[in-house]
């Protein structure tokens, strides 16, 4: 299992298909290493990061990450089954 961790991109190259290919990169390494699984915690109210790694297929695992900077939400966990 690998996990994606800290994905940012700078404003002003957002919505350019950076997000894609960062995600596609991660995905890439991780085969190579081994991993089947590519993990992530995300906000519900993150729109453009949710809307990312649905595009990646990435799927919902109904369970809670880490603790979100407001120190009373988490994360939500999706992950990916990498195809050999
Ligand atoms: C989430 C984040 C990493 C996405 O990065 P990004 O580079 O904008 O992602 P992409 O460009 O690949 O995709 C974003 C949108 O641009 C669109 N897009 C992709 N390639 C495009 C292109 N060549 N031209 C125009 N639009 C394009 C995508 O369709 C997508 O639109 P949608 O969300 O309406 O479907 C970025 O918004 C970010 O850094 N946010 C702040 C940090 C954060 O929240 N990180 C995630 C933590 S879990």
């Amino acid at each position: 299992m690998v996990e994606l961790l800290s994905l940012w991109v700078a404003p002003t190259a957002r919505g350019r298909g950076v997000g894609d290919a960062l995600v596609r990169e991660v995905e890439r390494w991780a085969r190579s290493v081994g991993a089947r699984f590519v993990r992530l915690g995300v906000a519900a109210d993150n729109p453009a990061a949710r809307g990312l790694y649905k595009r990646h297929r990435f799927d919902a695992t109904g369970e809670q990450g880490g603790l979100l900077a407001d120190g009373v939400l988490r994360e939500q966990v999706m992950t990916k089954r990498l195809q050999r």
